[in-house]
């Protein structure tokens, strides 16, 4: 993170890197997830259930991503913001520490959500592009996909113990000034 807040124009590249195209996304899921109706009563298959949970994780998303966001820029007060360069791992031990459900239950559904919706997401993706047309190439992208969801939520496990590796902070220095 401090190297990353070391880079110059570093607000012209989250915005134009991250904000934009979440954003974009955001609005456009939003209205896909408001205006669709859910059939899976009516065709219980596997894949419908896939799609229904693609819906899911999208609500789950924008509700994480809203805490975890604002929450990290302090919109939510100092007790969960994330203040870099001199205190980048007390911040986020700080932020995790702030009540038990913050690491053991919100991260965990949020990365767990994040990492089904992005699999799941370049696998239809896949169809819609024409890319994979038959039942052979969508099973084969399928493995593709199912890898990326374990590499990915091995990764963000892993941030998480690492989160809990990081000594408990007492007495936030920032807090006092
Ligand atoms: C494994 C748990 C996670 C940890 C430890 C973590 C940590 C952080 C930290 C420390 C920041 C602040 C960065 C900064 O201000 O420079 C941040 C920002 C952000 N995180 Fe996470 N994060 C986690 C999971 C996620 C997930 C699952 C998503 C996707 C849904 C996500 C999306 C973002 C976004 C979009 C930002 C804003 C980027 C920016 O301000 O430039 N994070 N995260
Ligand atoms: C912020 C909240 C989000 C909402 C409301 C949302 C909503 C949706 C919805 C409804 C779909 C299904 C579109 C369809 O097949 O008709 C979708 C697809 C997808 N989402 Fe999200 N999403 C969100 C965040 C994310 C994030 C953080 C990522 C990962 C970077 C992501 C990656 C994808 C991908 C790759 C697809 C497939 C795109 C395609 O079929 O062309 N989404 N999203």
């Amino acid at each position: 993170m401090d190297k990353i807040h070391a880079l110059p124009f570093l607000n012209v590249i989250e915005w134009l890197l991250i904000y934009i195209p979440i954003l974009y996304h955001t609005v456009y899921g939003v209205w896909i997830v408001a205006t669709g109706q859910p059939n899976i009563a009516q065709y219980p298959y596997g894949k419908n259930w896939f799609y229904f949970f693609q819906r899911v994780s999208a609500i789950i998303i924008v509700a994480f991503m809203i805490f975890h966001i604002l929450g990290m820029k302090g919109v939510f007060g100092t007790n969960l913001e994330f203040v870099p360069e001199k205190y980048a791992l007390e911040s986020v031990r700080w932020h995790f520490q702030r009540h038990w459900s913050v690491l053991y239950l919100i991260y965990p559904i949020g990365v767990l959500a994040s990492c089904y919706h992005l699999a799941n997401g370049i696998w239809t993706a896949a169809i819609t592009w024409g890319l994979t047309v038959s039942e052979h190439a969508q099973r084969r992208w399928g493995y593709v996909c199912f890898g990326l969801f374990l590499l990915t939520l091995a990764c963000g496990i892993l941030a998480l113990v690492g989160v809990m590796r990081i000594n408990e902070v007492t007495s936030p220095a920032w807090l006092r000034g």
